[in-house]
């Protein structure tokens, strides 16, 4: 691959859990982060200052124009995009079969957060991606996607939608986006996160059921997405990174 070292990677969501180790793997492997959250903004300039060449960004990505923004900022400071993450993302808790806790403000939240978003992120960050392709490696967008959008599963059928059709827009991208920039989705399973921290019946169905016998540490989905970042060939693939749940 050209030039490394000078990669740069915005990675949404990386204050916390599974963003969080993305991007300390990604700092590891020689990459320049720019981190990015919603609302822990002292997490997030302490992370920056522990990776080095790393910058933050705080942005509320349930509004729209903060797409924009953030991708202008990673600009501003960095001059380039070679990698976007887009792992930020909302869940809610609701039991399937309760319909109407599913309101139709849970549907237009989530939607917004885990799909269209993403979407304004890779078209904001396009033509920096094609920019990189020109002097190396095609760019590379991986989605943080989930089993639940692959399964009918999940923490609610809203949640379980919105990554569902995250992973088919990823699909389409990596079609609508070669030979210039990939697009693939990594697909967790459970990982334990903050998010998970009370959904002990969920832990325990790992450790009962899934042939690896426990949930994903974040470190683990960190290293499919850099297995991901490494190819220059792989796109528009789900990686699922279940622990083999999906298998029984
Ligand atoms: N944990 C799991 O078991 C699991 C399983 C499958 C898929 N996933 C997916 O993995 C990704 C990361 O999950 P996680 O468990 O690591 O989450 P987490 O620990 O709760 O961290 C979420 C991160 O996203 C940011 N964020 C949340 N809402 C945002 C918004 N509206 N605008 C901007 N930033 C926002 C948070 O910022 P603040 O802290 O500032 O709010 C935080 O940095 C998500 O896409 C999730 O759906 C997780």
């Amino acid at each position: 691959m050209n030039q490394p070292s000078r990669r740069v990677a915005l990675v949404t969501g990386s204050t916390s859990g599974i963003g969080a180790a993305i991007a300390r793997r990604l700092a590891g492997d020689g990459v320049t982060v720019a981190l990015h959250s919603r609302v822990s903004v002292a997490a997030g300039t302490a992370l920056a200052e522990e990776l080095g060449r790393a910058t933050y960004t705080q942005a509320d990505l349930s509004e729209a124009t903060n797409a924009r923004r953030l991708i202008d900022e990673v600009r501003d400071k960095h001059g380039r995009l070679d990698i976007l993450v887009n792992n930020a993302a909302m869940t809610q808790v609701i039991p399937h079969g309760e319909l109407k806790r599913a309101t139709a403000d849970v549907w237009r939240r989530l939607y917004e957060v885990n799909v269209v978003t993403p979407w304004l992120l890779i078209a904001e960050a396009e033509s920096m991606l094609r920019e990189s392709a020109q002097g190396g490696p095609p760019g590379c967008v991986v989605n943080i996607s989930s089993h639940a959008g692959v399964r009918p599963k999940g923490a609610s059928i809203p949640y379980a939608v919105s990554k569902a059709a995250l992973n088919h827009m990823t699909k389409l991208l990596a079609i609508a986006l070669a030979p210039a920039i990939r697009v693939n989705a990594v697909a967790p399973g459970l990982v334990d996160t903050p998010m998970t921290a009370t959904w002990t019946d969920t832990h325990e169905l790992w450790r009962t059921r899934a042939p690896m016998r426990r949930a994903a540490k974040p470190e683990e989905i960190a290293d499919v997405v850099a297995m991901l970042i490494a190819s220059d060939y792989v796109t528009g693939e789900i990686i699922v990174a279940d622990g083999g749940l999906n298998l029984t």
